[in-house]
């Protein structure tokens, strides 16, 4: 959206046909960025989370396996210790060495089962094993020479396995430092985990702000701009300025509403200028009303002085007093066109415009009229109106397209419908209307000609418009000048 905001030339393009609902979805894609700005930040911090949550479930596990590890030396080292004191010759150990052994074989099962690493396995294994032999040592060579009451012997026999022993707890330390390492891991990827959502978090927050600003930014330019320039545009309608013109052409509710608020404007400017025109013509009416009552009647008088002098013998008296007679009747045209401007419509009836068309053309073939112009009459229509009046303004059209059209040219008038009426286009051959001449064409007294009197649109578009019509220059059809004269229908006048 950009471009000057209000101007006081015509500016708009055509109207965008359907507005859409693009405000709506403006909202809806700034408040949706912002949220799933945030709606990430939470998201990241909930996978960090389940994350987090997992490698602390698989530390406590690591946990239980150390403790697991610890309980199984120290029932190990137990065994050993009542087995020491067996050979030594303390038979009530035998219990004790029981239920360490037990204690020891039920331990490291579980740890078998569910080593704490693959690599703790081999080693656990190995355990298994060093335990089982120093077990059967114990049972077949130590125990049998203390219950015989070989002491020395018993004691000596054991530390043979002395090695065995120290093995087993080599390796149990081995599955320790192993399970150290595995913790020590993760409580890296824990800090890890921590620092790098911690570090998002931060980014994210940091940026919102930005965000905040760019959809408040988005939404002053797609919204509160136009509306501002909506409103600006309304203000200078309301202080009186009609050419106001709102430039804005996007194809959104605001572009739409741009367009309306111009094509208003415009209708009002022209309403307007229709209005100060025809206030211009009932003011000249009433003035020749007036006029046309103190003028005609020494008209008539002078005429009818003039008529007795027809038949006078001398032939230039007669022929200045008929110049004098044709001076009086043109003053008389023009007050008669004066009054014409301002008359409302008498009566009301159908007209068949064809017919009507037919019956002017016919009588401006007439010598007095025609110096041997071309002239056809085509199609059919029918008005509701005041016949005569109908009748003078073809009349006007048709006289201004012969005189346009010279002896040689021609004049075409075509009768038919158009979209909201009836019309009578009347079209000639002649060199077309002066761009100058444009503007003024229907002015009172503006005339191009040197007899001409300059009222003849003048007076055919008041009587037109007084039928709700108009009459006006619909342009240059190939070579053709047209004037159009144009009727509401029947129906729509009803
Ligand atoms: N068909 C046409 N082609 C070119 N110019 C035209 C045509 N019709 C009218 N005009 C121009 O419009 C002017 C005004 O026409 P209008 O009928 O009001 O007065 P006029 O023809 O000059 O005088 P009058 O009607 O009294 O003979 C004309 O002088 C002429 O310049
Ligand atoms: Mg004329």
């Amino acid at each position: 959206m950009g471009g000057p905001g209000i101007s006081g030339a015509a500016v708009p393009g055509p109207a965008p046909r359907r507005a859409g609902s693009r405000t709506r979805w403006r909202l809806v894609v700034a408040f949706a960025a912002v949220l799933q700005a945030l709606g990430s930040a939470v998201a990241l911090q909930l996978s960090a989370l389940r994350g987090m949550d997992a490698i602390l479930d698989a530390m406590h596990e690591h946990e239980r396996h150390v403790l697991g590890v610890l309980e199984l030396g120290e029932a190990l080292r137990e065994r050993q210790a009542r087995a020491a004191r067996l050979a030594r010759g303390e038979p009530d150990q035998d219990a004790g060495y029981r239920a360490s052994h037990d204690r020891a074989a039920e331990l490291l099962l579980a740890l078998e089962q569910a080593p704490p690493s693959p690599a703790a396995a081999p080693l656990l294994r190995r355990v298994r094993q060093d335990a089982a032999e120093l077990d059967r040592h114990f049972r077949e060579e130590v125990l049998p020479a203390a219950q015989r009451g070989e002491h020395r012997g018993a004691s000596a026999s054991l530390a043979t396995r002395g090695a065995l022993a120290a093995r087993t707890g080599d390796d149990l330390d081995g599955v320790l430092r192993q399970l150290q390492v595995t913790i020590s891991d993760s409580r890296r990827e824990l800090d890890r985990i921590h620092d790098r959502t911690a570090g998002w978090t931060q980014g994210l927050l940091a940026a919102l702000p930005f965000l905040v600003a760019g959809a408040a930014l988005y939404l002053w330019r797609s919204i509160a701009r136009p509306l501002a320039r909506l409103s600006e545009g309304a203000a200078r309608v309301a202080a009186g300025d009609l050419s106001a013109r709102i430039a804005m052409e996007s194809a959104d509710e605001f572009g739409h509403l741009a367009a309306e608020f111009n094509a208003m404007t415009a209708a009002l400017g022209q309403h307007q200028e229709r209005l100060v025109a025809s206030e211009k013509l009932a003011g000249i009416g009433r003035l020749a009303a007036g006029v046309a009552h103190e003028i005609n009647n020494p008209l008539q008088v002078m005429l009818g002085y003039l008529s007795l002098h027809r038949d006078h013998p001398d032939r230039t008296l007669v022929a200045q007093l008929a110049a004098v007679e044709d001076e009086a009747l043109r003053c008389k045209a023009i007050v008669d066109d004066l009054l014409e401007l301002s008359r409302p419509v008498a009566s009301s009836e159908p007209v068949d415009l064809r017919l009507l068309c037919d019956e002017v053309v016919e009588r401006l073939r007439a010598p007095r009229w025609s110096q041997g112009t071309a002239l056809s009459v085509e199609g059919a229509g029918v008005a509701v109106g005041d016949p005569p009046r109908v009748r003078q303004v073809v009349h006007n059209l048709v006289k201004n397209a012969m005189e346009a059209a010279g002896p040689q040219g021609g004049v075409r008038v075509r009768v038919g419908r158009c979209a909201d009426g009836v019309e009578v286009a009347v079209g000639d051959t002649g060199p077309g209307v002066a761009p100058e001449a444009r503007a003024q064409l229907f002015e009172p007294f503006f005339t191009t000609k040197a007899g001409g009197t300059g009222m003849g649109l003048a007076v055919s578009r008041a009587i037109a418009r007084a039928h709700g019509g108009d009459v006006d220059l619909a342009g240059e059809e190939g070579c053709s000048t047209v004037f159009r004269l144009w009727l509401p229908a029947p129906e729509r006048r009803a």
